[in-house]
Formats: C-alpha cells, sequence, structure tokens
C-alpha cells in the first residue's frame, strides 16, 4: 500500500504534470523526440488527445478497423504517422486533411476494402511517401485506389510502395495523376504485363520496382512503355521468365538499353535447360528461333510453288488455246467432215438395217452364207463413205459386226 503511494507519487513528481495528462491511454509520449507511440495494446480507433508537439505518431499492431473523418483532430506538427499492422479495412473520406504537414502515411499489412476517393486528401498536397504494401485486401480496393489517387491531389507524391498486394493487373493510367513520383514499389504482386499506358504521365519517375511478379516476357508494347520511362533504374530481376523465341525482343531490348537494369537477377526460369541463365547476351539461336524462321522459308517455298505452277499451267493453257486459234479453218473443216462422216455411217446403218428387218432378205442371207447382204451392204456404204475417220461398232446380231474403212471400199 506504501509502496504504491510512493510509485503515484513519484510518477506524478517525474513527468511534468501537462504530458502525463495528454499522452493517450494506452500509448507512450516522449516530448523529447517528439513522438507518440501506440504499439500492441488492442486498440479499436485511433487514440484522442495526440499532444500537439507530436512529430511522429506510431500506432501499429492494433485492431483499428475504420480511420474515419475525425479520426486525426487538426495537429499541425506532425509529419509521420505510421498505421501499419492494424487491419484496417475502411478509409473514409478525408481521414487526414486535418494533418496539414503530413509527408509520410504507413498503411503498410492492413485489409483496404473501402478507400473513399477523397481518403488521401489533404489541403496543400504535402504527402510525399505513401506505404501501401501488402494492404489492399482485392481488386475492387485497387479501384478505389486508383480512384482514391486521381481525386486525392497527390502531386506533391514522390514515393509509393504497392508491393505484395496480389496485384495482376494495373489499371491504365493509374499513376498519371502522381506527377512527381520518383520511385515506384510495385514488387511481390502477380503483374504478367505492361500495357501502353500503364506508366503514363509520370515525368519524373527514377526508380521502378517489378520484382518477384509473374512476367514470362515483355511485349512490344509493354517495352515501348519501358522506353518511354528513359535510362532509370528498373528491377526487373524474380520473374519467371520464359527463354523462347518470343522473348527475343526482350533480350535485345536487354542488349541495348540504357536504362540500369538489374540484369544480374533477369535469368531464365524455364525451359529447363534454359534455367539460371541470364537473359541478356542470349542470341537468337540460343532461343530457339532458327527453327521457327526455317518453318517460315519452307512455307513461303511451298507458297512461291503453287504460284509457279499456277503461272505454268496458265502459260500452256493460253498456248494452247492459241494453237486452236491459228488452227481455226482446219479445225472447221475436220469437224465439218468429221459430222459429215458420222452422219454418213449412221444413214449406212439405218439402210443396213431395213435391210435386216426384211424377212426375205434376212432368208437370202441365211441360205448364201451372208455374201449376198455383204456385197450388198459393202455396195451401199462404198458409194457413200469418202473419210477416213469414222469408226463405229455396230450390234452383234448383224452379219457385219464391225466396219473400219480407211479408204474407199470397191468390192
Ligand atoms: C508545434 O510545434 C511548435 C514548435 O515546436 C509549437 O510552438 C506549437 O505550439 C506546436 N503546435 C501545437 C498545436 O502544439
Ligand atoms: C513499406 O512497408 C513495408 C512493411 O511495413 C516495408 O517492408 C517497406 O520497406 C516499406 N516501403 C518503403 C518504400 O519504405
Ligand atoms: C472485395 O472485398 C469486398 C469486401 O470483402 C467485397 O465486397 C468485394 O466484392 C470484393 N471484390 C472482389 C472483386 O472480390
Ligand atoms: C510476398 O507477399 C506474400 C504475401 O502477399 C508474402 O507472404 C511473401 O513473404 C512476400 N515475399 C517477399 C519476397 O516479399
Ligand atoms: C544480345 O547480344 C549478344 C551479344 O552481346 C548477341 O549475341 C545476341 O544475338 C543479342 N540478342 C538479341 C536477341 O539481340
Amino acid at each position: 500500500m506504501c509502496a504504491f503511494a510512493v510509485r503515484v507519487f513519484l510518477g506524478i513528481l517525474l513527468c511534468a504534470p501537462y504530458q502525463c495528462l495528454e499522452c493517450p491511454f494506452g500509448c507512450e509520449c516522449f516530448a523529447v523526440t517528439r513522438t507518440v507511440k501506440c504499439v500492441s495494446k488492442d486498440l479499436l480507433t485511433v487514440p484522442q488527445s495526440i499532444p500537439g508537439y507530436a512529430k511522429t505518431v506510431i500506432i501499429t499492431g492494433n485492431n483499428i478497423h475504420r480511420i474515419g473523418p475525425h479520426s486525426f483532430t487538426e495537429l499541425e506538427n506532425v509529419t509521420n504517422i505510421i498505421l501499419s499492422n492494424n487491419r484496417i479495412t475502411e478509409m473514409s473520406s478525408d481521414s487526414f486533411s486535418a494533418l496539414i504537414n503530413l509527408r509520410f502515411l504507413d498503411l503498410s499489412e492492413n485489409q483496404l476494402a473501402l478507400i473513399h476517393p477523397q481518403a488521401l486528401s489533404i489541403p496543400g498536397s504535402p504527402l510525399q511517401e505513401l506505404n501501401l504494401s501488402r494492404s489492399l485486401h482485392n481488386f475492387t480496393a485497387l479501384t478505389d485506389l486508383t480512384t482514391a489517387l486521381r481525386w486525392g491531389g497527390l502531386s506533391g507524391l514522390l514515393r509509393l510502395d504497392l508491393s505484395g498486394n496480389q496485384l495482376t493487373l494495373l489499371p491504365p493510367g493509374m499513376f498519371s495523376h502522381l506527377p512527381d513520383l520518383q520511385q515506384l514499389f510495385l514488387a511481390n504482386n502477380s503483374l504478367m504485363a505492361v500495357y501502353s499506358g500503364t506508366f503514363s504521365g509520370m515525368s519524373h519517375l527514377e526508380m521502378l520496382d517489378l520484382t518477384h511478379n509473374a512476367f514470362m516476357t515483355f511485349s512490344a508494347d509493354g517495352l515501348q512503355e519501358l522506353k518511354k520511362l528513359g535510362n532509370i533504374r528498373i528491377l526487373l530481376g524474380d520473374n519467371p521468365y520464359t527463354c523462347s523465341c518470343e522473348i527475343r525482343n526482350f533480350v535485345a531490348w536487354l542488349n541495348e538499353s540504357r536504362a540500369q537494369v538489374d540484369v544480374d537477377a533477369v535469368k531464365c526460369a524455364s525451359p529447363r535447360g534454359f534455367s539460371d541463365t541470364w537473359l541478356r547476351g542470349l542470341g537468337v539461336h540460343a532461343l530457339g528461333c532458327v527453327v521457327p524462321v526455317q518453318a517460315e522459308v519452307a512455307d513461303l517455298t511451298l507458297q512461291t510453288s503453287y504460284v509457279f505452277l499456277g503461272l505454268v499451267l496458265g502459260f500452256v493453257g493460253m498456248v494452247f488455246l492459241f494453237v486452236l486459234y491459228l488452227n481455226r479453218k482446219g479445225m472447221k473443216k475436220w469437224i465439218i467432215e468429221m459430222r459429215d462422216a458420222c452422219q454418213d455411217i449412221l444413214e449406212g446403218y439405218h439402210y443396213r438395217y431395213e435391210i435386216d428387218s426384211d424377212p426375205r432378205l434376212g432368208h437370202i442371207s441365211a441360205n448364201n452364207g451372208g455374201s449376198m447382204a455383204q456385197g450388198h451392204l459393202g455396195l451401199a456404204l462404198s458409194q457413200q463413205l469418202q473419210s477416213d475417220t469414222c469408226i463405229v461398232q455396230l450390234p452383234t446380231d448383224t452379219q457385219v459386226k464391225q466396219l473400219a474403212t480407211s479408204s474407199t471400199v470397191n468390192l
């Protein structure tokens, strides 16, 4: 009892009275270093009545779910706030707008799901560094953040950390309202591609960290976008690059670029034979670009040969038509003769048919071995057939089976 009284008395005596009164419950206040620390105290809200001299406020490891518009009252001396690891899910409008000199805001390791478009706006845009590493709950939070970056008036921001947020894609122009940004950390996400417009509007960028993502290669658009950033420091290591022919443009860029790339960490992850091979310096032969090139050539040869074949056939056809044209008179004559000959044969056949169908003549032919009928028919034909071209197959029931005349038949 006595010891307790002494302790209380000493406590009142040792700390300056206004400090002890002003330091919020669960926090430690250090007037000399102008720091307030509220660490791992299971606080549910941001403590009120933070002393006005405070420059740095550290509130970490608590259970604060929400930052409201009145969470921070006017504190002109506060420049740094660290709110990491607090399970914050929601930031409402003007969460920090009373902190008119806030330069450094660390919101890392939270679970932000709802971010008001005005959540980050502070009059005069004092904010220079924003740490949102491992703090976005899902893709909805990313779109919220994109809006907040657009409407937050963060024109003075120099450093932005968005690492470890499982980001798969970045909305185009996401950073275009951060014209002064110098360092952008996007490490440890799941980014697979850079598109044209991804980094638009950033004219002062000095460092871009894309390590530990899911890049397998960079498209022509992506490389163009990286080129636009100029000769800045670009970290591209620890991505699962696939060293097939498709990566050759990226290799060529690595070969030539004057950007400061962490080339020692830019290695192939697959195929197996290439694992841990440095990308820079790889040749097109090593990348297996030669086989597709040969296939292309073969394809081209095939196409060429088809075209050539077509031309030859066309030429032959034209020659044929031309010859026909030159011989048009002879052809006409030939066709007419042909027609006449066939007509004659048919007439002859008709005549013979009439003979055959006459029972009296059939009787005669049967008795005289057919010689009379043959002679009769031969005579009839010899009077008319002058041509040498017509071959006619006659029915087998007749006595004259075949007539092939090569010259005038004279019996
Ligand atoms: C901020 O700090 C200055 C100088 O240290 C001091 O004079 C002023 O009172 C502080 N502001 C508040 C609100 O305490
Ligand atoms: C952001 O916070 C994380 C974790 O708190 C830390 O590891 C990282 O270094 C910070 N980023 C910057 C740019 O300081
Ligand atoms: C993100 O999380 C919030 C809150 O849990 C949820 O309402 C929203 O539907 C989620 N969005 C996506 C794309 O999963
Ligand atoms: C990447 O992020 C995941 C969770 O987002 C974490 O578990 C892992 O430790 C991080 N890795 C590195 C190398 O930062
Ligand atoms: C990269 O450079 C090396 C020589 O430094 C060269 O052999 C290789 O063909 C280049 N690769 C590409 C894809 O241009």
